[in-house]
Order: structure tokens, then sequence, then C-alpha cells
């Protein structure tokens, strides 16, 4: 009813429509629109903005006679305050309003109560006012930003971040989330010569309808009224900037970057690459229709934000090291994570936006986080394919093993939620500490069902699905019974009815992950396999069985033996599970491309035979799979369900591993040896032998990578994580490098190599001098420093709280045979590096002087 009839009227003001989900509202006073009249002035000392601001409302309960708006920090102009019914103010005279600046409301007495709305009486009503807000570095909501233009000059802006709910900051408004309201927008801008600055750029959410000059000079420009959005959608922002912008290739979309001036030139990189993935998204949806009418807008801002505002759409707001793209400073992996970023928002974009031609919602927002980032993935897999050729063909692969890396890290503690718990939680009401778990849980368990299914099956559902859901609700039950209906066919190949949806939902309702222990009979010819499993964890508690629906797949070591290798596969659930296969006597291993999320573990037999062909032909089990058990074996040590001698026998063969993505599961593994609590009793000493079992692995990697002058990005990743590791275990060659990296960079002001910067920080860290007051950072600079010195402090705080330890008794029976520790055995290492300096990584690339540091994404 109330669909229809704010429908009626938005229909003179708006083209939009109204289909919030009105059940869901328990309101008193519904706004409908708000208009803002903000006139921003920016002088030396102060800044501020004075607002005129109209909110219409209409009333849904009886005996109103009390308006409460939440208003913080903001000066709200007394005699201004008018509430209209028609053309008359109905404020109560005597006692008009009362502002609670600590509580931030601000509640306004009528004279009148407020007329519901009924049957096809709409009364509507027009609270006015108008407010000035100071605008600082600090204030929330809404802040000042400083920065250097072109010419070495300090200039401001504004910029606001909303969500989640500091909207109240911005404006006097009704903060509800559910409310979504139409914003009609006007800005005055200011004209050069003022005492106040000259801003010319200010970008709101909705496009420019039409741009004025007064007769001082002022520009008033008025915006469109914006879709229909709630207050945490709202954004302004206000400066100096220039833009660069390109189109897409198949629809109107077109991507608008906005920096500081001189760094516009910059923005290039960034541009382009979000215009490829725009590209891409439209040929994997293969039908030609635009993400959002009018541009899109991203926007660098020269200081500290935490990544996009997850529900924007076509004003995004980043720190402008995401943006600019300045070789010199910025490091492969600041790279990765500018791309990954934007790849993830413009994919939260398609999904459904305000601004689509017709809005696509989503009931459980939790998991329209964890397509997009699954689909960004694929994207940036299908990004690299184009740019690459066919390097690591069209799968995410790469990618995959990394999401289901970070979500297995924070998905294992006892109070970890199940997916579904976060229910229909706003995605920006999400708690930030489960911001991972959701996008890359939610990633990984449809990584694993787009294998179960296989690629291009599992592709075609979910575009079709999509696509038919256009200008309406997706939810979660209504995805999977699609999904189910598109893969159906599939259903003769298990053996018993399994389907994508009952997989999915027993890993959505719960929290953690199984590990599979397989135990093999081989006592008679051909061999049993019996599978069990229980949930992971890493301390003794929570190791219940569990009843996944876990897809198996497996290959075998004598592959012509296999029959079902080639054809999947099959579900587990509760029961112990026992099947034949004829192994010869040799290995099997479970979770073929280890797109599954769970862990492994095998009878010692199995270990050991696995161990051994790592060590002969590693390159029968495919990096996939070697990934996972390398990782797997950190896991299963740091849990206590293998010994030391066995983790260690396994992991043996790492000296010959060449593989980027093993080496990625050995640092990710290394970390969980820092887990509080786990059952392997950790302690200092132990600690110190897998690092010294750790160097010796590291060091022929470690010399490939800094030997070569490759600058393919995927190498220099690769480079730049094994310094960081080789340094984080110390190896000596490291440290040395490091520091000579330091002291040239401390006496004669030569730059560090961007992507030897974490470990250079990392070794400032854990060095007894650490950081003096007079060093200088740029933006790109004090990222990784902050980020440097949080691992450091994590490691120093785990080391500070586990015991000393025994050492162990020196009989190592396996095969390992302790060789003298390469650190020692290193003459002078600064030698090493001024001899082979020219080879050395980034010497190639650059070492800048300072001086020629650009100052303006300093803040
Ligand atoms: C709706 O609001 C009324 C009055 O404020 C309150 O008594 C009631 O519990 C609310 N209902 C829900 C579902 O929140
Ligand atoms: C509100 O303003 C006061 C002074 O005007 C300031 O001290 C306080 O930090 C501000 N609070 C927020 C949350 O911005
Ligand atoms: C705004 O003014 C600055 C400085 O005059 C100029 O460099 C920039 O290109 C202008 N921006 C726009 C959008 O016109
Ligand atoms: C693209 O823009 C042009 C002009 O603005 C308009 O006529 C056309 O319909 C638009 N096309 C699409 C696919 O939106
Ligand atoms: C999309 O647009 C491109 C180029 O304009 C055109 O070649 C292609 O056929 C269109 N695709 C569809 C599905 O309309
Ligand atoms: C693999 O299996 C085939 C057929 O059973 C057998 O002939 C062959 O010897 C086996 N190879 C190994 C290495 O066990
Ligand atoms: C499929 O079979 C396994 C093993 O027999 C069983 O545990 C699991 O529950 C079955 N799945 C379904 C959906 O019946
Ligand atoms: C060393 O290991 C071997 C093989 O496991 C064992 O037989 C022997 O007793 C061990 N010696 C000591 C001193 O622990």
């Amino acid at each position: 009813m109330i669909r229809a009839l704010l429908f009626i009227f938005f229909a003179s003001t708006t083209q939009g429509t109204f289909v919030v989900d009105e059940e869901c509202l328990n309101y008193t006073i519904y706004p409908v629109q708000y208009e803002l009249i903000i006139s921003p002035y920016i002088y030396d000392d102060r800044a501020f903005y004075d607002c005129h601001i109209t909110i219409t409302v209409i009333a849904n309960a009886p005996d109103i006679r009390m308006i409460e708006l939440d208003a913080r920090n903001m000066t709200i102009s007394g005699e201004s305050i008018k509430v209209y019914k028609g053309d008359r103010n109905i404020v109560n005279g005597p006692r008009p309003y009362v502002y609670d600046r600590s509580l931030g409301k601000l509640y306004i007495f009528l004279n009148e109560a407020l007329i519901p709305y009924k049957g096809r009486h709409l009364q509507n009503y027009m609270i006015r006012m108008s407010f000035r807000k100071e605008v600082t570095y600090d204030s929330t909501g809404v802040f000042l930003v400083r920065y250097f233009d072109e010419n070495h000059k300090l200039k401001y802006l504004m910029q606001t971040r909303l969500s989640p709910d500091k909207a109240k900051y911005f404006i006097p408004c009704f903060d509800n989330p559910q409310f979504e309201s139409v914003f009609k927008i006007t800005v005055y801008q200011m004209p050069p010569g003022s005492h106040v600055q000259y801003s010319n750029t200010s970008i709101v959410i909705a496009q420019e309808l039409k741009g004025e000059q007064l007769t001082d000079n002022r520009i008033v420009i008025q915006y469109m009224p914006s879709p229909q959005v709630t207050l945490y959608q709202l954004g302004f922002h206000y400066s100096q900037f220039s833009k660069v912008h390109l189109s897409s290739k198949y629809t109107n979309d077109t991507l608008v970057l906005w920096a500081p001036t001189d760094e516009i030139k910059n923005c290039y990189f960034i541009l382009r690459f979000g215009i490829a993935i725009i590209d891409i998204i439209h040929e994997y949806s293969s039908i030609n229709r635009s993400l959002v009418i009018g541009p899109i807008n991203v926007v660098g801002i020269p200081t500290y934000l935490n990544g996009y505002e997850i529900a924007s759409w076509n004003l995004l707001s980043n720190n402008v090291i995401r943006v600019i793209y300045l070789p010199e400073f910025i490091s492969v992996r600041q790279i990765e994570q500018m791309k990954f970023e934007l790849a993830q928002q413009l994919s939260r974009i398609w999904l459904g936006n305000p601004g689509e031609e017709a809005r696509t919602r989503w009931k459980q927002e939790w998991f329209k986080e964890g397509v997009a980032t699954y689909l960004a993935y694929h994207f940036l897999a299908q990004y690299d394919y184009a740019e690459q050729h066919k390097k690591y063909q069209q799968s995410l692969y790469y990618y995959g093993i990394r999401m289901k890396q970070i979500a297995m890290s924070h998905d294992w503690h006892h109070s970890t939620p199940a997916l579904i718990n976060f229910n229909d939680e706003l995605a920006v009401n999400i708690p930030h500490r489960y911001k991972e778990l959701v996008t890359m849980k939610t990633a990984s368990l449809l990584w694993m069902v787009e294998n179960w299914l296989g690629s291009e099956k599992f592709h075609q559902a979910l575009v079709k699905y999509i696509n038919s859901r256009r200008g309406k609700f997706i939810s979660l039950p209504d995805f999977m019974q699609s999904l189910d209906h598109d893969t159906v066919e599939c259903f003769h190949q298990f053996f018993n009815g399994s389907t994508a949806s009952k997989i999915l939902n027993s890993w959505f309702r719960h929290s953690g992950y199984p590990v599979i222990d397989v135990y093999v009979m081989r006592d008679s010819s051909s061999n049993v396999i019996q599978l069990t499993q229980r949930r992971f964890s890493f301390t003794l508690e929570n190791r219940q069985e569990t009843d996944y629906l876990i897809p198996i797949s497996y290959i075998v070591q004598n592959i012509s033996n296999c029959y079902n290798c080639y054809r999947p596969r099959f579900t587990i659930g509760r029961q112990t599970y026992t099947f034949k296969e004829n192994l010869n006597n040799g290995w099997i291993i479970l979770n073929r491309h280890a797109s599954g999320y769970y862990r492994v573990n095998y009878d010692e037999t199995t270990w050991k035979l696995i161990a051994q062909t790592l060590k002969n032909d590693m390159s029968l089990i495919d990096e996939l799979n070697r990934a996972q058990i390398v990782n797997d074996v950190f896991a299963l040590y740091t849990s206590g369900d293998i010994s030391q001698d066995l983790a260690q026998y396994v992991l043996d063969y790492l000296d010959q591993e060449r593989s980027f993505l093993v080496w990625e599961a050995v640092i990710s593994g290394y970390e969980m040896l820092r887990t509080d609590g786990a059952k392997c009793h950790m302690t200092k000493i132990l600690y110190r032998e897998w690092q010294s079992f750790l160097r010796m692995k590291v060091v022929p990697m470690y010399k490939i990578l800094t030997n070569s002058i490759e600058q393919q990005r995927h190498i220099r990743y690769f480079r730049s994580k094994i310094i960081e590791f080789a340094c984080t275990i110390k190896y000596e060659k490291c440290l040395n490098y490091a520091n000579h990296l330091l002291k040239q960079w401390r006496n004669k002001n030569q730059r560090i190599d961007p992507d030897s910067r974490p470990a250079c920080y990392y070794v400032t860290y854990d060095s007894s001098n650490g950081f003096s007051n007079t060093d200088v950072f740029n933006a790109f600079e004090s990222e990784d420093k902050s980020y440097a010195e949080y691992l450091h402090r994590k490691e120093s705080n785990f080391l500070v709280r586990i015991p000393i330890g025994e050492p162990r008794p020196q009989n190592i029976s396996m095969s390992t045979t302790i060789k003298p520790e390469p650190l020692s055995t290193e003459k002078s290492a600064l030698t090493d590096i001024s001899k082979d300096k020219s080879h050395h990584i980034g010497s190639s690339m650059v070492i800048l002087v300072l001086a020629v540091l650009s100052v303006n994404i300093l803040r």
C-alpha cells in the first residue's frame, strides 16, 4: 500500500520507483526527500559549510506532536526551524525546539498533530532549517583533507565518509538505515580571488543538472534528484581536483578518475584497468546493459581511507594510493590491492546498485559481498589472462588458493559465526572483524562448487540467474533453487543426489571447516580407503565430528589405474565413508585442484609416500595440490595432528620448489605457527628451529629471485613475498640486503625499492634502533610501515607469551640431514651485494632521490 502511495507521490518529483520492503519498517515519520543547499567555505585556518535543508516527510502514526531528528556536532539556527503543512508553519510558538547536543538529538515541537497518510490521502510536511557545520581534519563523517598542489601550495578539500551511520554528522536527518530517500542537492562553489579557497569540483551522488554563474561570481550547481538511497549511501566531495575519463566498449558506462591536478597523469593505469574490468563484466554478463546510469566517479583522497565504501556506486572514494600509480613508489603488493579493491567494488555495482536502470536488491547482503569478491577474482583472472597470454588460464586458481587461505585464517576459532547467521544484516553493519570471513569464505565456497559442477556450467547458471533477477530481489533460497535447476542434469553423476544447494547450505550453516582423516588399508590387493570428517581446530577444543557435505575428488599415484580421477566425485557426510581404489601401494591425494574448503590428513604411510614423490619428482603432483599439501602440513602440525618430524619430512623437498603458489602457502603456513593456544605447544626454541628449517629451504628460491631482473608482475609479487619471508625467518643474506638498503636510504637518501620495503621496515622494527622521529614517509611508505610494525608486534607479542622450551634431542630419524645453517657460511654479505648489485632487485628500476619525491601525497 505504501509502495503504491509513495509511487504516486514520487511520480511528480523523480523517475524513481519505490520498492523498499515496507513490512520491515516500523516508523512514525518517514523522510521521502532531502533537499540540500550547501555552501562550503574553506579558509586557511578554518572550514565549514552552511546548509539549508528541507526534508519532506510523511507520518504513519497518529498523535505525533514532536519530530525527533539526529544532528551531531552542528550549529543549527533556531529561528530557521520550520515545519510546513502546505504554506503554514506548524512549529509550536512558545516552545519550538530543543537541541540536545550531547545526545545529538533535535526535537521539534508542533502545535498540531501530524496527519498520518491514509488511503489515498497523503499529507506531506516540509521540515526546514539552516545550519552550519565546522569541518576539521578529524571531524567524523565529513572532514577536511590537506595536500600540496602542483605549485607546492597547501590546498584543502572536503570529503564525506558516511557509512555506516555517520550521516547525522553531515546533515540533520532521520537516522535509520532502512529509510530510503531522494536527495536533491545544490552546491555553491566559491570563485577565485576571495579569501576563501577557490574550488571548482563538487561531486555528489547524482549527475549535474545545470550550472550557473551568479553576479558575485559564485557558481551554483544543481544536481538531478538522486535515486532513492539510504543515508549511508550519500556522499559529497568538494575540491580543486582534475579528472580523466574513459568509456566502456559496449555501453555508456564511463569511469571518471579524480585526483589532485598534478597527479592526474598517474591515474591512467587504474582508469584503464577499471574500464577493462567493466568491459570484462559486460562480456561476462553477455548483455549490453549499463552498470549505472551516468558516470562512475572514482576519487583519490590524499589521506588514510580504509577501502571503498561498500554501498557506494557512483561516487567511490579511496585513499589516493589506490588511485595513482607512481612506479617509483608503489609496490607490487599495493598494485594488487589497488586492482582488487576496484574490481571488487565494480562487481558490487554490477550485482545491484541504486543507479541502475531497474534496481536489483539482495536480501542477504553478506551473500552479495561474497559473490562480489568471488567475481572480482574471476574478473582479475580474465584480466591477467588477456594481459599475460595464457599464463594462468582463465580460472581463478591463482587467486582461489589465496582467498581460501585468508578465509581459513579467520574461520577456525570457536566464536566464529556461521555465514547464515549474518542473515539479512546490511553489509555496512557487518563488523569489521568479520569482513574477510564473509567475503573470502563465501567466495571460497563458491569456488568449491564451481569446481564440483564444472566452471562453464556454474558461471552460465550464475549469469543467467543474475540477469533474470534484474529489477527484482535476489535471495539466497531463490539463488539456490535456480542454481539447482540449471545444473540439475549433472545429478546422475553423483552417487547420491547431492545438489549444489544442499552442499552450499551445509557449509553456510556451520562455522569453521573440517579436516578429513584418510586412512588407507593396504593389506588387501585393491586398497580400501576410509574417510572421516571432523571439525578442524588448532586447539584441543571443538574437534567434534561434523556433517558438512564435502565434495570429494582425488588423484592417485598410478594414474593409469584411476578410473574415478577423471570423474567427479561424490559427497561424504557424517558417517565414515569407505571405498575401494587400486592404489598399487601408491598414494592417494584428496582435494584435487585444492578448491575444497577443507584440510586433509593422511595416515603416516601415505604421508611418507607423498613426501617421497615430492622429493623425487614433484611434477607428478600439480602445483595447486602441492600448495594445499604444504599448507595442510603446517596446519596439522600446529594443531598437533602430525609430528614435527613428519611435517618436516614432507616439507623437506621445498628447496626444489619453484612455484609461487606453493611458497605463498608456505608463508601462510608459517603464520599459523603463531596461533595462540595451539596444540603443538609452540616454544621459543621450537619456533627458532622452524625458522632455521625454513631458512635452509628458502635459500635457492631466494637466490633465483633476487638474481633475476624479471619485472613481470607475478615475479615481482613472488620476489617481494619471498624477501619479506626470508627476512622474517632471519635469513642472514636477506637481513644484510635489507640493512644495506636502509643504510643507503639513511645516508644517501636513496629510495628503498618499493617491493623490498616491507622487509626493510620489518628489519628496522626488529633491530634495536627502530625509526627516528626525523624519518619522513610518503603515503605508500607509511602503509608498508604500519604493516611491518603490525607484523613485528604480533610476532614479538606471541614470542613473549610462549615458554622457552627444551631443545629436542639431536636425533632426526627421518631423511632430513641437518646441513650447516646457510647464514653462518655466508661471508660478508655486503661484498656480495655490492658485487651483484646490478642484478639486485629494484636497482634496475628505481633508486630515486628523496628530493624528487612528489610531496603531494604527503599528509
Ligand atoms: C514498532 O513501534 C512501536 C512503537 O514505537 C513499538 O511498540 C513496537 O514494538 C515496534 N515494533 C517492532 C516490530 O519493532
Ligand atoms: C564534536 O565537536 C567538538 C567540538 O566542537 C569536538 O571536540 C568533538 O570531537 C566533535 N565530535 C566528533 C565526534 O566529531
Ligand atoms: C579546477 O581548477 C584547477 C586549478 O585551477 C584545475 O587544475 C582543474 O583542472 C580544475 N578542475 C576542473 C574539473 O575543471
Ligand atoms: C547512451 O547515451 C546516449 C546519449 O546520451 C543515449 O541516447 C543512449 O540511449 C544511451 N545508450 C544506452 C545503452 O544507455
Ligand atoms: C554489445 O555491443 C557490441 C558493440 O557495440 C556489439 O558488437 C554486441 O553485439 C552487443 N551485444 C549484445 C548482446 O547486444
Ligand atoms: C600402474 O598400473 C598398471 C596397471 O595396473 C601397472 O601395470 C603398472 O605397473 C603400475 N605402475 C606403477 C608405477 O605402479
Ligand atoms: C551422500 O553419501 C554420503 C555417504 O554415503 C552420505 O554421508 C551423505 O549424507 C549423502 N548425501 C546426501 C545428500 O544424502
Ligand atoms: C634415534 O632415532 C632412532 C630411530 O627412530 C631410534 O631407534 C633411536 O633410539 C634414537 N636415539 C636416541 C638417542 O633417541
